[in-house]
């Protein structure tokens, strides 16, 4: 009785579409709609829900928290691919390579807390050694960027922070660790955008993935160094591959 009531009230105070398509257009791009297993969608179908968990594991409450206000897919698409990991008990540490602010860093963790998760960013940008092997020049890689961030300024976008998080400061791959290299992994998440991370993330990751583990690697249907990175890799590695339309248009590789 009081569900339809506050699902209805829900509904009254959404924006309306011509305001999210005004604050899109602002932003350079166009409104992604709610998937339907989002409660604020009107199509929000709460037997699924409770039957199958809709963004959690059926039965189970993870906290997840949207991090890209313009990229609704690709919050939902990182929670869904999480989601795949718990469900399927696949074994492993996390890792990201490029964290800059910590957005995709703090949706990892709070949906997986339990999970070690390694942090790896320069945390002081894009270093001269990688842009001097970028092939095709777009003008986002042209230049030293992301520098704007610290480890203690991560530390407080994804707070609170639990002990499983670690930080890893510094050029990747040289960064690796020993803790590290004897790890395996679940699920990679390389967003350095440039070719030569990329590549230098596949290679350490790929062997040390667990079976029905997953890499996802953003921006391959929009940077050319991301593009690259992952066709020269598939050249040498038989991987399956699914792209994804997020707005950068990341590729799932798995295991
Ligand atoms: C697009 S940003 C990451 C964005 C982040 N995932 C988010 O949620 O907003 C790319 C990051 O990759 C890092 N990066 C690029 N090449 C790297 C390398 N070789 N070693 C370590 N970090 C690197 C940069 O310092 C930068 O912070």
């Amino acid at each position: 009785m009081l569900r339809p009531l506050v699902q209805t009230f829900r509904r009254f105070l959404q924006p309306s579409a011509s305001w999210l398509d005004r604050q899109a257009a602002k932003q350079n791009c166009t409104l992604q709609s709610l998937m339907d297993i989002d409660e604020r969608n009107r199509w929000f179908p709460p037997e699924f829900r409770q039957r199958f968990g809709g963004f959690h594991p059926a039965g189970g409450s993870r906290r997840y928290l949207p991090s890209f206000p313009f990229d609704r897919v690709r919050s939902d698409m990182i929670a869904l691919l999480l989601r795949e990991i718990v469900v399927n008990h696949v074994p492993g540490s996390f890792a990201e390579l490029g964290v800059h602010h910590g957005w995709s860093a703090r949706l990892i963790h709070h949906y997986c807390p339990e999970r070690r998760f390694y942090l790896l960013d320069t945390f002081a940008g894009f270093t001269a050694h990688d842009l001097k092997h970028e092939t095709v020049a777009v003008g986002f890689n042209a230049g030293p960027a992301f520098a704007d961030t610290t480890v203690e300024l991560v530390r407080a976008n994804i707070a609170p922070v639990g002990t499983t998080l670690e930080f890893v400061p510094g050029w990747f791959p040289a960064s690796a660790t020993a803790a590290m290299r004897d790890d395996r992994f679940a699920f990679v998440h390389l967003d350095a955008d440039l070719e030569a991370p990329i590549t230098a993330g596949l290679e350490f990751f790929w062997p040390r993935l667990s079976p029905g583990g997953m890499v996802l690697v953003h921006d391959y249907n929009a940077w050319p160094g991301a593009r690259q990175a992952v066709d020269h890799f598939r050249q040498h590695h038989p991987v399956r591959a699914v792209p994804m339309p997020d707005k950068a248009g990341s590729i799932v590789l798995l295991k």
